[in-house]
């Protein structure tokens, strides 16, 4: 994988990753790419890298559609939980949660209890053209995917907005903002 992230020498990402006691855990709306930048932060900073809806999937044998359509919401975000629960308690790595998990008050506490937080951030515009890409979203498949974005995004932002850190990612090659959520995590630190 290439790591674009000219900024940072290997000793200071050594520095940052030793004082580093928990998870970095990304949060925001879905099409943000919490799973891209994910990946390249974890290699990056040598972590492992999980995907919460990659393992909620894994844990239940089933499609996250499949969930919701099986089962309903409350159902999924239950399993969510105990999924990010579970994650966080392997210590440090870069989980990369599904756009709703943040939302809900009792995984935000976990995650904010127990992780880095970190929101991801993009323009409306951004994330459309990013979640056009993939039809596997069950919140988008019954309307209008720019007036579901638009009001999601709008709902959930106070949420979002309790995440210590907030990065944007709007435009802009993906190695850009990792090399903006580790400067920000060395201020955090
Ligand atoms: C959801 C986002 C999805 C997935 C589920 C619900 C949401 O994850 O968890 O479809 O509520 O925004 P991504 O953010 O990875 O698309």
């Amino acid at each position: 994988m290439t790591i674009d992230a000219p900024s940072l020498s290997d000793a200071e990402i050594r520095r940052l990753v030793e004082r580093l006691d928990r998870p970095i855990v990304l949060v925001g709306m879905m099409g943000v790419g919490k799973s891209t930048v994910g990946r390249k932060l974890a290699a990056l900073l040598h972590l492992n890298f999980c995907d919460a809806d990659d393992a909620i999937e894994e844990a239940a044998q089933m499609t996250v559609s499949e969930i919701f359509e099986r089962f309903g919401e409350p159902y999924f975000r239950d399993g969510e939980r105990r999924v990010i629960a579970r994650l966080i308690d392997g210590g440090p790595a870069v989980i990369a949660t599904g756009g709703g998990a943040f939302v809900q008050d009792d995984t935000r506490e976990l995650i904010l209890e127990r992780g880095v937080a970190v929101w991801l951030d993009a323009d409306v515009d951004t994330l459309l053209d990013r979640v056009r890409r993939k039809d596997t979203r069950p919140l988008l498949r019954d309307g209008d995917p720019r007036e579901i974005v638009t009001r999601l995004k709008a709902e959930r932002e106070s949420a979002y907005a309790k995440a210590p850190i907030h990065v944007s990612s709007s435009g802009g090659p993906h190695g850009d903002t990792v090399t903006r959520i580790v400067q920000e995590l060395d201020k955090w630190l």
